[in-house]
Parts: structure tokens; sequence; C-alpha cells
């Protein structure tokens, strides 16, 4: 059956609309209809495609999955071939790198465009005329795998290229790669499903792209980045910037982070400002790239080997290493909390020795099967703390042996329970475990709770080791006399500590039901209590049902807040620091109203300001009944970005979000009533 020109003209339309919104959702991150419309346009679509089989083209959005499971990849080979980088690991390398751009270039100084190495697959995709007609692994440079059917399926590659003047064909680079929230919802469904587990979000990535079955690899989320081209362009472009920009039209993401810089210090510094961001991307990098800016630049230059002499990868210091249990430690936390600690021996890994490494808790260790004696690997990503990974059991020698829990807490001997639904095992002696005081008397000191400057962590040791205090109430019952005796604390110290116990006396309610250390009230959570409740005594009463009402307050919360004021112990302490003279305003529940011009409303802080800290900054704006949160999304009102303030700030320019600065937001806090 020959298809009407009104239904031609129909297809067309949904295919234009598909392809535009495929587009804002996966490359833009910028969705501009729910997607329930988006489903009954591609199900019209999909319905007209059915009946007229002949209007289906390979670009129909429609056909992303539909391939059959292959029985095996074919090889293609390449018609640029795909290189790899030369590495550099310390700042050195990149001198002498510079030094031979000059050199070869006769310049004095050199721009480069610097870029996240991503952590993921290389593949070249081929474009005929603006469609995609084959994506392929990189394989061994020369040749590599076709994986058309399975690249098909990653919405970030557009399967027609955004323009009437596509090149007659041309050879796109870049990498694809698996975010670090797919990882973990695919190996939470691995798990469940009794699956294999991948080990990182690269392999997953890479298991997911070698699928036989691409509706398999359609449900795994991969991302895609292009970095570069094979060949030229045919276009006329004088720079790699230039090249990623046009890449950005032709409709596919290129990476936000990208930045020209000039010379090795513009490197040093990019490469150190990456580092210190690599943690809060949202996918793996395992370095940064720096090519000559200049694309005619390149042709001077040229190869060596296998590898441009225009560009080089330097790489972040490895993040896993191997290495030995030699023993396994127990720690006792604030909450009675026993957690495992792997013991190592010293390991340089992500750029410091590591001699311990978390275990989390008994169910972990039984889960890895990590026993002491076993290599393992260990990971440090960035500041985060230390991991056991994995147990290598193929190295695992005959002594050997397993951990298990004691039963007594190693701290103060009392009995130790584990919830049947909690995978933690707990002292039940609460405050009356040292190791508990200690921990909760330097939670109750902490900076964001009642601040005390000066109560370091081993002073909080001596105190409890000589019982000169046994509850945060105590400490406000301490003279200068009796800390002057203790070791490391000179008089003057000692002095200025009793002045800084004095001075946190005045606090704010939200700090004080933070400082109290409640199980699962952090900040966030003791703001709400403290701005719907208003007063310790409303707060106290509040039965579980009731604490309930305060919003993002579930069950669990509301249970151990309740246990909490529950034990009378816990309510003497509160009334022992009144007592003392521990002072907070309390207010009628409800505040603070809605006068402020920015309460309700959600802001991104980003860079630093020229005068308030970002904690003042925050502070303001949550007395003022605004929300701060961490990363900008349609439903962020405002932006204030102070210097340097990197993606969030690009994005919210996207998104068409108010930025403001400092001025500009203290023009708001001032303005709007209260
Ligand atoms: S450019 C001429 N840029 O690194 C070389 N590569 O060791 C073209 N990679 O196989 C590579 N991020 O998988 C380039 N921003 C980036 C990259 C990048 C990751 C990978 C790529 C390549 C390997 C080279």
């Amino acid at each position: 059956m020959s298809a009407a020109p009104a239904i031609v003209a129909r297809v067309n339309r949904l295919r234009a609309s598909l392809e535009e919104h495929n587009y804002n959702y996966y490359v833009l991150d910028r969705p501009e209809i729910p997607d329930a419309e988006y489903d009954r346009m591609f199900r019209e679509l999909q319905d007209i495609e059915r009946e007229y089989p002949r209007l289906v083209t390979p670009a129909s959005p429609t056909q992303r999955v539909g391939a059959a499971p292959a029985s095996g990849f074919a090889q293609v080979t390449h018609r640029t071939p795909m290189l790899s980088l030369n590495n550099a690991f310390e700042d050195d390398e990149v001198f002498a790198f510079d030094r031979r751009v000059c050199e070869a270039l006769g310049r004095a100084a050199v721009d480069y465009a610097a870029e996240p190495k991503f952590d993921g697959l290389a593949v070249s995709l081929t474009y005929e005329r603006g469609v995609l007609v084959t994506g392929a692994t990189r394989g061994d440079g020369a040749s590599g795998e076709d994986v058309t059917a399975n690249l098909r399926t990653v919405h970030a590659i557009p399967l027609r290229l955004r323009t009437q003047e596509a090149p007659e064909v041309i050879d796109v680079r870049g990498e694809v790669v698996m975010t670090k929230a797919n990882f973990e919802r695919l190996n939470a469904r691995q798990r469940e499903q009794g699956e294999r587990l991948f080990a990182n979000p690269r392999n997953a990535a890479a298991g997911s792209l070698r699928q036989l079955d691409p509706r398999i690899t359609a449900t795994r989320g991969l991302s895609f980045f292009a970095y570069g081209i094979g060949g030229t362009t045919g276009h006329p472009l004088a720079t790699h910037a230039e090249l990623m920009d046009w890449l950005a039209e032709l409709g596919f993401s290129v990476t936000h982070e990208r930045q020209v810089v000039q010379g090795v210090d513009g490197m040093l510094d990019y490469f150190r400002r990456m580092t210190e961001k690599r943690a809060r991307l949202p996918f793996d990098i395992d370095g940064v790239v720096y090519k000559v800016n200049e694309l005619a630049a390149h042709n001077t230059l040229g190869f060596v080997s296998r590898a441009p002499r225009f560009a080089i990868a330097h790489k972040f210091a490895a993040e896993e290493a191997l290495t030995v249990v030699e023993d396994i430690a127990v720690q006792v936390g604030r909450t009675g909390a026993l957690t495992p600690v792997a013991c190592l021996k010293p390991v340089f890994v992500g750029g410091v020795t590591v001699t311990h490494a978390t275990l989390h808790n008994e169910d972990e260790v039984v889960r890895k099967d990590i026993r002491i004696g076993d290599t393992v690997v260990v990971r440090r990503a960035g500041d985060v703390i230390p991991e056991v990974v994995r147990s290598l059991p193929e190295l695992r020698p005959a002594h050997a042996h397993s951990f298990a829990l004691p039963q007594h807490c190693p701290v103060c001997g009392s009995d130790v329970r584990k919830l049947e639904d909690e995978a933690i095992a707990r002292c039940v002696a609460g405050l009356y475990c040292p190791a508990q005081r200690k921990q909760a008397l330097r939670h109750f000191a902490s900076r964001h709770a009642l601040d005390i400057e000066g109560l370091g962590d081993k002073t909080v040791e001596l105190l409890v080791e000589r019982e000169l205090v046994r509850t945060p109430a105590d400490l406000y019952q301490l003279k200068a006399a009796d800390l002057a005796q203790l070791e490391g604390l000179a008089e003057k110290s000692a002095g200025n500590l009793v002045a800084a116990i004095e001075k946190s006396k005045h606090t704010t309610f939200e700090r004080f039901i933070y400082a109290l250390g409640i199980r699962n009230v952090g900040e966030a959570t003791a703001r709400d209590l403290a701005r719907y409740f208003g007063s310790m005594e409303r707060l106290q009463a509040a039965d579980v049902e009731a604490l309930q009402e305060v919003p993002d307050v579930g069950p669990v919360v509301a249970q151990s807040i309740a246990g909490f004021f529950g034990e009378p112990h816990n309510r003497d302490v509160i009334a022992q620091l009144t007592a003392a003279g521990v002072r907070f305003a309390e207010a009628a529940a409800g505040r603070p109203r809605a006068t402020s011009a920015v309460y309700g409303k959600t802001f991104v802080l980003t860079g630093a300001l020229p005068h308030l800290t970002r904690d003042e900054a925050q502070q303001r704006l949550r007395d003022r009944g605004a929300k701060v949160t961490g990363s900008v999304s349609k439903k962020t009102d405002f932006v204030v970005a102070g210097a340097d303030p990197g993606s969030k700030h690009d994005k919210a320019r996207e998104l068409g979000i108010t930025i403001l600065d400092e001025a500009g937001l203290l023009k708001l806090l001032e303005g709007g009533g209260t």
C-alpha cells in the first residue's frame, strides 16, 4: 500500500519532533515536553510505520532498537586509524610536552584545548550525507567491531545530524560512558537478579556495548561524548575549540568542562581544577587531555608511532591498588555502630598512602568474602574515604581466616545488637560507652553544631578518659584550671577553650537539635524540625505521628526522634544544658513566614563569593525560608555565582535561570519585606 501525501507529511513531522525532543532530553538535558507526550508521538509513529512499512527509514526514531540479536560482530576497518594518546603522570612530563610543541612550532607559547579524559570506550561513528551508517569500537586502532545496532540505542548519538549541509561522509570520534548513577542502578538490578556485578562504570559500559542483543544495550542508559573526528571535515574550522562547537551544533553531546588554556600554567591549573571537581562529575574520568588548539599545527606536529604529537593525556594518580589485609579491627561510632575496618599493608593509592579502609558492615565483609590475609583491591577516589572493593580469592594464602563481629563492644564490653532489618550492629550502651561518648562530644562541638573552637579530638579523648566530662552538659562546668591539667593544653589555650565553651551558649534552635546527635537527624532535618516546632517543649512533646507531619520526615526518622526524647537520660542532658545557660531563640512554629522575597525559592550556590562564605550565604537564605540545593535543574529558581563558577553556571544559562552575583543576592535578601 502506498501512503497518501498527508500521511508522509505526518510521519515527517512526527520524526522531526521526536528527534528534537530526543536531543533536548539526552544531549541538552533540558526536556521541553512531558514524557507521556513523547511516548504518545512515538506510538503514533510506530503505528503508522507498522501500517506502511515502506515508510520506515534507518534514521527513524523508532529504529533505535529493532535489530535482532546478532551472533557476533563484524569487523570494520577505520577509514582513519583510531590512535592512542601518550600519557603524562607528573607535571614535568607536561612541561616536556609543551617544550616539544613550542620548539616544533617555533613559538614561545601555545594555546591548548583542555578537556576531561573520559573513562569509557572509544567509538567511531560514520555519517554518510548526515545519516548514521556505521558505529564501531576502537579495536586495535586499525579495525574494530561493528556495534552499530547497539550504538543506535544510545539516545545521545544522533541518528541524523542536525544540519542541512552535512558533509558527504564524516567519522565522529568519542567515548561511550555510563554515568555513576546508572552504574549504581545497573548493579543494584544485577544484584537483585543474582547476576554478575560490574567492577566500575567503564566495564559496565563496555559490557553493555558488546551485547549481542541491542535490546539489552537499550536498557543500560549509556551516554556518549564526542571529542574529535577522523580525517578532515570539509568545513572551515581553525581550532579544536571550534570543532567541538561545531560537533555540538551537529547534535552531539560535547563536554561542558572543555576550556582553552594558555601554556603549561594553564594546563596545570586546569588539571588541578578537574582533580578537585572529579568526584562531583556525573561520570568517571581518569585524567584530562590537552590538545594543541590550532588545527593547522596538528599537521605540522604529526605523529610518533601510534600517538599524535599534538596531544597528551595527563592522568590522575591511580585510584585502585592491590594490597594485603593484615587484620580487621572494629570501630565504634557515635551511634554505637560497629564498623569493621581493614588494617592494610601500607599502599600508595589516589595520591596518598593508605593504611586503613572501611569495610562498612559485617554483611559487606561476608558478601565480598574478605578474609584476614587476603589480597584485596583498595580504592580511594578523590577525597572519599578509602574502601576495600573486592578480594582476590585466587591469591588467598592457606592461613587466611574469616572475620566475625564481636558479641561485645570492644570498647565498653556491653552487648552488641543487630536489628533484624538493619545491616548495622550496635553497642547498646549509648552514652555510657566511652567510644560513643567521645564521638557524641566531638559532634556536639563540631562546626555546624555548637561550634566550640579548640575542642579537638585529643582534648575530647582526655576529657572522657579522665572522667571530667560524661555528657555535653558537663562541658559547661569545666574550669580553666581543670583543663590546664590536661597534657598538651597550655594555660592560654585552656582559657581560650573555656571562653569558646562560654560563647557556644548562644546558639540557634536548629544547631542545638543537630548537636544532640539524634540518629538520622542531619542538618537539614534539624532545620526542618526547628522551623516546624519552634520550641524544644513542642518538639519533645511530639509523637511519631506529629513528627511525620514535618515535610521530609518519614517513619524511620520520626521513630528515632521520638525514641531519643523518650529516653529520660537524654531529657536530663537537655535540661542540664538549659540549666547551664545554653540559649537559643525559640520562635512561633511555622516561621519564617512567606514575607521574604526568597521564601520558598530554590537556590544553587557556585563559585567563591567575595564576602560571604558558602555557609553564611546558605544560612541567610535558609533563615528566610529558601531551599539551597547542590545541583541545577528546572526546579532551580536562582543560581548565585561567585568566582570560577564552573558547569553549574553554564547549566543555569542553558536553562535560562536567573544568575545572581553576591550583590544581587544581598539585595534580594534585604528586599521583599520581613
Ligand atoms: S582524543 C588522536 N580526547 O583516550 C587521539 N581521547 O589514550 C584521539 N579518551 O582511545 C583521542 N577522553 O578512548 C581524546 N577527551 C578525549 C578523550 C579521549 C577519553 C580516550 C580515547 C582514546 C584514549 C587515548
